[in-house]
């Protein structure tokens, strides 16, 4: 069981503040991030993976410890899969997500196993030796996500990863993050509703960098004011004058 504190988490980026005071505690289960464009779903999640600093004053503890002082031993747990990647279309798939095994300090001989073993979650298996450049969007968002598997994180962080699918593909994506939430943190960002509503313990409601509200999605659904009671309409209530 894994435990993953934010407390009074700030992040300027010059005069603009895309990150407000934001506290938060996460368990293991899956956590959707939702809001619309420019919210600050990618800074808390780039400042999660330490892919960028958050100002002065802000504590990020994992299991009791802060972040910076457990380094390296807190970023060998983290999985991510961050928004707009790029995938080198001349790569087969196995020898994409054996590169970034390389990158991420798994051992040599260890990697054709977890290579395997992570393309296997994702149903690539069969299509480990074929060139990305011929992959579907769907098939690519998979392979992003296999790679965010390797060395069995306990801490799943992925920005937008049913981003440009069609609603076939969402939903395989969905299921296929529910299927390897369990013993994790896993903390999903979308704009998009139902990309999340079945699958979230937890929501977490951002805007303009503010954390507006968060609870389970039968929590929060109590909390539209009209008569159509679902996600959707407290979205539009949250957001909707944007
Ligand atoms: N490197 C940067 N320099 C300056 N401003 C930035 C930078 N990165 C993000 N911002 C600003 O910070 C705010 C939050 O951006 P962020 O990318 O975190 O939002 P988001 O919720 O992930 O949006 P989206 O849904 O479009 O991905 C936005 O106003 C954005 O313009
Ligand atoms: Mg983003």
């Amino acid at each position: 069981m894994s435990v993953l504190k934010l407390e009074n988490v700030n992040k300027h980026y010059g005069n603009k503040h895309a990150l407000i005071d934001f506290d938060y505690e996460f368990h293991d289960g899956i956590y959707g991030l939702l809001g619309p464009n420019g919210a600050g779903k990618s800074t808390m999640m780039n400042i999660i993976t330490q892919n960028i600093f958050s100002d002065k004053g802000s504590q990020i503890l994992w299991n009791g410890e802060s972040i910076y002082k457990l380094d390296s031993k807190y970023r060998s747990q983290i999985g991510f899969m961050p928004q707009q990647q790029e995938l080198y279309a001349s790569f087969t798939a196995a020898r994409f997500v054996g590169y970034l095994a390389t990158l991420k300090g798994i051992d040599g001989k260890k990697i054709k196993s977890e290579v395997e073993r992570v393309l296997s979650l994702v149903e690539l298996s069969d299509v480990s030796n074929k060139k990305l450049g011929g992959f579907s969007g769907g098939m690519k968002q998979r392979v992003l996500i296999a790679q965010a598997l390797l060395g069995d994180p306990k801490l799943l962080i992925l920005d937008e990863p049913t981003a440009g699918l069609d609603p076939k593909q969402r939903v395989i994506t969905r299921n296929l993050i529910s299927n390897l939430a369990e013993d994790k943190i896993v903390i999903i960002s979308t704009h998009i509703v139902s990309d999340i509503e079945t699958i979230a313990d937890e929501i977490l409601l951002i805007k303009s960098g503010e954390l507006i509200d968060s609870g389970s999605v039968s929590a929060l659904i109590e909390k539209v004011s009209s008569d159509e009671k679902n996600l959707e309409t407290l979205y539009m209530q949250y957001y909707g004058e944007q």
